[in-house]
């Protein structure tokens, strides 16, 4: 079987194992094409006083060099267009590594030559590095964001007990493999078609026209697939592709940019940073009754999405949970750092880390297990099960999870395993966590949930798919392609998957918040039965019989009694009769709303949810430490490909214990970032899989919304499962607060300052 449900390969996957699927940088280079090199800021912070292009255009090779002043329309590539953020830093520099010119050059080596034989004049100014510094100076990039219920003060005020902490969490490099890359190809009179390593052409399209100064409709942009992105090429690849778009527009030759790892890592956005503070109020059995707490995100020097992150991060803080009174604000802050940006998870993964700190607190002040005050403040049961803005949470599948995946770790033998071991060891602890996930789905940006597809039919039966979604390694591509095999009654290999691009389908939204096949699947699904109804209609005129008799299925149209014909028959037949074989399909997320000002609405079309166990062991001596199993259940609705989703889920927990124990950003005091490959930064390798690692897909999900084939997103929400590491670790070392990256360093701090 391959329509829907069959567990099929990512489209590309043996491509991609043999080296045959091509990425930007392996196509053949055309004569004439210039490649690009980045001139980037050497300091955090500073007055631009000069920048000389003459040693670079000194230099055999190097074409041109261009900087603010040379973009014929706007030197602005604002992915939201709220604010100014310059493509070319303008009279001052805000972050070290922010672009300040490219150089143009005949080949790649003389561009970087180039790029570093340029050495701006800059009156550097005393930068704000530390997230608490802006805090502290309400250095912000947005107003805040508030979110409150009930009456947190007399809530407070009546609680028996209460505790208060503060917290913090690292940043993360999104590390893709193939890194930042556009070539841009001028065309005749202005046109300009852009490939793209990029989660959003229509956003690279926009942004090159608004930095051309040109109609949208000279910019063709197109991306095939990317080798990996994870948020990052959301709004980034825009201004890499804007870079190589001006130098092609301005020089009349094919551009190139592809970004060193090391510009890569000091130029693009990352996972924000938080840092939180909190006071709860709770009684004796654990429950907690008010919650006070700030969540403050580094945005770094330019607002770039940190809205839409600081959204998803305040509508996450009660993750799964109920508390009747609280108030939560949520600052964008603003630092001389990179602007961050868009990263799996969105916010979400930092903003679900609060109510964690505050379970182990309350186990500490009242002595209770940490599950027991877990377990007492879950969404359901006696407990509300309504978000504070106002959605319902399914807190009876939220419990279920839970105790399906405590169940699949044999959490209480494990347990008591563990405390056998911990007594006999002298040097190794090991610790035990669970963890649960209620992830909205949805852009949170109301109008972006839209998603537009295009399906031809040839007249040999063969069907060429083309819809707004990217692939970037997340399956999107075989998904889509399966929702419209199933729609025509046919084998998958019948589909074509093409590139997306701008020219096919315009004006459509990035692969993003998990929503590709949510939104792309339906749009095609719309685009393929639109031409199946033609179809039909042809067929039943052949047959003297009712549409609504015609049946496709096995790659053949049927009526009954022994009227068949191959669907490429039908095709043919369509042709001769002047049937148009070719459809859009266009399809915008029902029933969702947002009030901004109020903070409430039912922001998520649905509710991804998922659960987790973990199970670490810690050195004491070193603080190293390995996870050595892992239980995940998570909720696909009715998986639209079981083995897709499965890849998705083990991949996004280890990125997520990537980010919470091994990956740290490290910025010198200067605002220099240090770690700038995979030498000084360590994303996790093959041996940090856990040696038990159960994936399951929770099964007789009851996926009530009306989403493609009631299957559900699952590219962001696994990550967070990852969650459970943390407090195995906590659990591991006695620690009831542990900034992360969880690194060796700060478990023995852990360690040192009284735990085990
Ligand atoms: N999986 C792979 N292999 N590579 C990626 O870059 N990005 C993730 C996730 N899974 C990513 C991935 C992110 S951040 C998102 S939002 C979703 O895929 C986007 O795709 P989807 O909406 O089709 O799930
Ligand atoms: Mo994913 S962070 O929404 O690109």
């Amino acid at each position: 079987m391959d329509g829907m449900g069959a567990a099929l390969r990512q489209d590309s996957a043996l491509r991609h194992a043999t080296g045959e699927a091509g990425f930007i940088d392996d196509l053949p280079e055309v004569p004439g094409l210039l490649h690009g090199a980045l001139v980037l800021s050497p300091v955090a912070h500073g007055r631009i006083e000069a920048l000389d292009p003459a040693p670079a255009l000194a230099l055999p090779g190097v074409v041109a060099v261009f900087g603010p002043g040379d973009a014929p329309g706007r030197n602005d590539i604002s992915a939201s267009g709220a604010a100014q953020e310059p493509l070319f830093a303008e009279h001052l520099v805000e972050h070290w590594g922010q672009a300040m010119a490219l150089v143009v050059a005949t080949d790649r080596d003389a561009a970087l030559a180039g790029a570093a034989a340029i050495t701006p004049v800059i009156h550097a100014l005393p930068p704000v590095l530390e997230l608490a510094e802006a805090v502290a100076a309400r250095s912000l990039l947005m107003p805040p964001q508030v979110l409150a219920r009930g009456d947190v003060v007399a809530g407070m005020a009546q609680a028996p007990l209460t505790a208060s902490g503060s917290f913090r969490c690292g940043g993360q490099e999104h590390f893709y493999l193939e890194g930042q890359i556009a070539i841009a190809t001028p065309g005749e009179d202005g046109d300009l078609l852009v490939l793209s390593s990029t989660q959003h052409p229509t956003e690279v399209q926009h942004i090159i026209a608004r930095v051309l100064g040109c109609a949208q409709n000279r910019i063709t942009v197109q991306c095939r697939r990317m080798g990996g992105a994870f948020g990052g090429k959301e709004s980034n690849a825009s201004w890499v592709a804007a870079a190589a778009a001006l130098a092609a527009h301005a020089t009349g030759r094919p551009v190139k940019l592809r970004l060193t790892r090391k510009a890569d890592m000091a130029a693009t956005g990352k996972r924000h940073p938080f840092l939180f503070r909190w006071t709860a109020g709770f009684d004796a059995t654990g429950r907690i009754a008010a919650l006070e707490a700030l969540l403050a995100a580094d945005g770094g020097h330019s607002l770039d999405m940190t809205p839409g992150v600081v959204f998803r991060a305040i509508t996450h803080a009660l993750n799964a949970y109920d508390v009747p009174a609280l108030r939560i604000e949520a600052l964008g802050c603003k630092t001389n750092t990179v602007s961050n940006t868009a990263f799996r998870g969105f916010g979400g993964p930092q903003g679900v880390l609060l109510m964690e700190e505050i379970f182990r607190s309350i186990a500490a002040a009242t002595g209770l297990d940490v599950e027991t005050v877990r377990a007492k403040n879950m969404a359901g049961g006696e407990n509300g099960d309504e978000t504070p803005y106002g959605q319902a949470l399914d807190g009876k599948l939220i419990r279920r999870v839970h105790a399906e995946a405590l169940a699949a770790s044999g959490w209480v033998e494990r347990r008591a395993a563990i405390a056998a071991f911990n007594a006999e060891h002298p040097t190794l602890r090991k610790g035990l966590g669970s963890f649960a996930l209620a992830f909205g789905i949805s852009f949170g940006v109301m109008h972006m949930n839209q998603a537009g597809a295009l399906v031809h039919v040839y007249e040999d039966g063969s069907i060429r798919l083309n819809h707004g979604g990217t692939e970037m390694g997340q399956g999107l591509f075989i998904k889509v392609a399966q929702v419209v095999a199933s729609a025509f009654g046919v084998p998958v290999e019948r589909i074509r998957i093409t590139a997306t691009s701008t020219g096919e389908v315009p004006n459509t939204s990035p692969t993003a918040a998990s929503t590709g096949s949510d939104l792309n699947g339906w749009a095609a699904h719309l685009a393929a039965s639109a031409i199946r109804e033609r179809m039909a209609g042809v067929a039943a005129e052949i047959w003297a019989v009712e549409a609504g008799e015609i049946g496709f299925e096995d790659g053949m149209v049927r009526a009954g009694g022994n009227r068949q014909m191959s669907f490429g028959e039908l095709a043919h037949a369509c042709i001769r009769r002047r049937v148009s074989l070719s459809a859009t399909g266009f399809y915008k997320t029902p029933d969702i709303h947002w009030d901004p000002v109020a903070m409430r609405g039912k922001p998520f079309f649905y509710f991804s949810y998922g659960a987790s166990v973990a199970e670490v062991v810690v050195d004491r001596l070193t603080g190293e430490h390995r996870c050595l199993g892992a239980w995940l259940v998570q909720d696909c609705g009715r998986s639209l490909n079981p083995a897709v989703d499965r890849g998705q889920i083990e991949g996004a927990f280890i990125q997520g214990m990537g980010w919470m124990t091994s990956e740290e950003l490290y910025w010198d005091r200067t605002g220099r970032l240090r770690s700038l490959g995979p030498s000084t930064y360590k994303i996790p390798g093959s041996r940090d899989v856990p040696p038990v690692f159960v994936t399951r897909i929770l099964e007789g999900s009851p996926a009530r919304a009306e989403t493609i084939f009631r299957s559900k997103a699952v590219g962001e929400p696994p990550l967070m499962l990852a969650t459970a590491v943390w407090n195995a670790l906590c659990d591991a070392t006695g620690a009831v607060s542990l900034d992360l990256p969880a690194s060796p360093e700060r478990l023995l701090a852990a360690i040192r300052a009284g735990g085990r």
